[in-house]
């Protein structure tokens, strides 16, 4: 059996970083393996903002919305939201007898995102955790392929690794090892030329960004800082918007001879930076246009939610019984 599961964090709507890191290829991919979960994590979202439940409750149908537009299908995937399925919270607790603190501490994804927070010495310990819950969404599930964009390697490391020590040391095959299916597209920088794409560092261009909003971003867009008039050599390396023509523009051949015109002299940043507007918008226009009309019923979508949610609930609650009888928890 192949089974997918994939998830997102509900801290706001999904951005185009999402988009060319993981969501494309969830629609390419969609149909094709045995089942396929898409879980919103509502409950690892509360990880880091416990203090801002509404933020995470509002941006569930957000993200919602957005899978649905960039044309998810429900008939194809089950979605569900992670805090429906308590199963998930359980099977965490067990698995955290399997990892010690200095592993959690090493997980380079965990490090760079307590380094942005700013958490110092006050990390909140469910935070540190977050890498145990998501083995508990992947394993529940049996899942052994996992959508993701590369930021998230490192959990599906920390996942077989919890795997093999149970599977190892019970000297049975209860659990599924899983590998990434990422996209051919690396992480997005953010406009601002930072390596990230984040709602917290304010440099993202939603999907459900309009014309205008979006004009507006790419021309504050971080170029060449050294590429001052038209005729100037300009530099490609890290100058953002051909990072985004790489990443979204379908001619590559004009983005080549682009590139080379650039770094020759005489294109100015204002001719790139019109065509990716025309590029961006191409491809956003009708997501947005999904959008607008799924935003019209947005009690459906959660009606959807909950029952995807029950479903997933029978097949967590059999694993979990699995693994219950292994560490002798069956009464
Ligand atoms: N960590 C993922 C993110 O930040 C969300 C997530 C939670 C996830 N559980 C998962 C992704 C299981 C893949 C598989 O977006």
């Amino acid at each position: 059996m192949n089974i997918v599961l994939t998830g997102d964090r509900p801290t706001g709507k999904l951005h185009i970083g999402h988009y060319v890191g993981s969501l494309k290829k969830r629609v390419s991919i969609q149909g094709k393996y045995d089942k396929s979960f898409i879980m919103i994590a509502d409950t690892q979202a509360l990880s880091d903002n416990a203090l801002n439940p509404e933020k995470v409750r509002d941006s569930v149908i957000e993200v919602m919305l957005d899978y649905l537009s960039v044309g998810l299908k429900p008939e194809l995937n089950t979605f569900f939201i992670q805090s429906l399925v308590p199963e998930l919270a359980e099977l965490t607790m067990y698995y955290m007898n399997f990892v010690n603190l200095g592993r959690l501490s090493r997980n380079p994804t965990v490090k760079a995102e307590m380094k942005q927070k700013g958490y110092g010495d006050q990390i909140p310990v469910g935070f540190l955790c977050y890498p145990i819950s998501q083995a508990a969404d992947i394993t529940a599930f049996k899942a052994n392929l996992i959508p993701v964009g590369d930021d998230q390697l490192p959990m599906i490391e920390q996942t077989n690794e919890i795997v093999r020590r149970i599977n190892n040391h019970f000297n049975k095959n209860i659990l599924e090892e899983c590998k990434p299916l990422l996209s051919n597209v690396k992480r997005l920088p953010g406009i601002d030329g930072k390596s990230k794409m984040s709602k917290s560092l304010n440099n993202a261009i939603y999907l459900s960004d309009n014309r205008e909003c979006i004009s507006r971003k790419v021309m504050s867009m971080y170029t060449d800082p050294n590429h001052i008039r038209i005729e100037d050599p300009g530099n490609i390396e890290g100058n953002v918007v051909f990072k985004y023509l790489d990443a979204f523009d379908p001619n590559k051949d004009e983005v080549e001879k682009l590139k080379k015109h650039y770094e020759k002299g005489g294109l100015g940043d204002v001719t790139i930076k019109k065509r990716l507007i025309e590029v961006l918008d191409q491809e956003l226009n009708p997501i947005r246009l999904r959008r607008q009309q799924l935003e019209q019923n947005k009690d459906e979508l959660l009606i959807m939610l909950k029952e995807g949610s029950e479903y997933a609930r029978t097949i967590a609650s059999d694993t979990l019984a699995e693994i219950k009888k292994v560490f002798y928890l069956n009464y």
